[in-house]
């Protein structure tokens, strides 16, 4: 780097090679990408970005060396493909801090960002998180509304960004139940990002288990009325279709943050199996350092699934 002031470049730091390219590319500068750092990395590092390191080498010209990415650790090989986050405690994050609530719902969707970029290099390809329950609609109208206004928010300042990020964008939960605004947005993000593979985000919104439950049972009930299925043929797999996650793996690790232990309406039939975390940490607080660690704790499980152990 050049010295004298502050470099632009500086604010690349942090991102990934494949990042920081097109953000060059896009400042105009032509880019000579070079390997640098081949040591493997250390096994604790799943999870970890290195930076990467810009030099400028000429007049619209810069050096991009590039730190070899972080391998999965051993531990993240046996990871959970599917984690989901009950993102609990903004209120008393606020309280704590003496603000009102609404500024506790903003820190906690400043919270995902992060959380959303550990997840490939952690393993995880889908990440679900709950965002709003059918319950809670009982809540004061003014929470209401703020938390509608921050989704509304959230969709239209990162869905580009988690688009150059590979993450496709869905969402669980009756839709039809949001405000128009909201609808929207997420028709909008949903198409814009269907095409990427790198991690699914999925947000479940005016989200409820059993609410979940009794639409697929309606959707089962009208094949079932239109003679596209007998009653007898219905199984595990028919129900698993029908409901909102159909296609998505069930979740492996739920994390509850803020201590609580219940699952709150959360995923009744997809968590038959889940292994469950609870930290003692409101969400607005919850770093990738936590997933991480709930990745570590998750690997060291024994998952029987009613079996025996796989030692005798
Ligand atoms: C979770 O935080 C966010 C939503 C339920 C929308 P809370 O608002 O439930 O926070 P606490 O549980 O009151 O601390
Ligand atoms: C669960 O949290 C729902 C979300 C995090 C979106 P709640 O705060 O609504 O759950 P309870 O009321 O404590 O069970
Ligand atoms: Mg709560």
């Amino acid at each position: 780097m050049t010295g004298g002031g502050p470099d632009p470049l500086e604010d690349l730091l942090g991102l990934e090679a494949s990042e920081a390219r097109a953000a060059l590319e896009a400042m105009g500068l032509r880019v000579r990408q070079v390997e640098a750092d081949p040591s493997p990395p250390r096994p604790e590092a799943a999870g970890e970005r290195r930076a990467v390191r810009i030099r400028r080498t000429g007049e619209g010209e810069c050096e991009l060396m590039t730190a070899q990415r972080a391998q999965p650790s051993p531990s993240a090989a046996r990871g959970p493909v599917h984690v989901a986050i009950i993102m609990d405690g903004n209120g008393r994050w606020a309280r704590q801090h003496g603000l009102p609530r609404a500024l506790g719902h903003r820190a906690g969707v400043r919270a995902l960002r992060p959380v959303v970029r550990a997840c490939p290099d952690l393993g995880i390809k889908v990440l679900t998180v709950y965002g709003f329950s059918t319950e809670n609609w009982s809540r004061p109208p003014m929470e209401v509304t703020a938390l509608m206004h921050l989704l509304v928010e959230f969709l239209r300042r990162e869905v580009e960004e988690l688009h150059r990020q590979g993450v496709r964008l869905m969402t669980i939960g009756d839709r039809s139940a949001l405000p128009e605004e909201a609808r929207e947005e997420l028709g909008r993000a949903i198409e814009r990002t269907a095409g990427n593979e790198r991690l699914t985000l999925c947000l479940a919104l005016s989200y409820g288990g059993r609410d979940e439950m009794v639409r697929a049972i309606r959707r089962l009930a009208r094949r079932v009325r239109a003679g596209e299925l007998e009653p007898e043929a219905i199984g595990e797999a028919e129900v698993t279709q029908a409901l909102d996650t159909a296609g998505l793996p069930d979740p492996d690790l739920i994390i509850r943050c803020s201590g609580e232990q219940r699952i709150s309406n959360f995923l009744l039939w997809q968590c038959a199996y889940a292994e469950f975390w609870a930290p003692d940490v409101y969400w607005p607080d919850f770093t990738p350092e936590h997933l991480r660690r709930a990745v570590e704790t998750f690997a060291q499980r024994e998952r029987r699934f009613g079996g025996l152990r796989t030692d005798g």
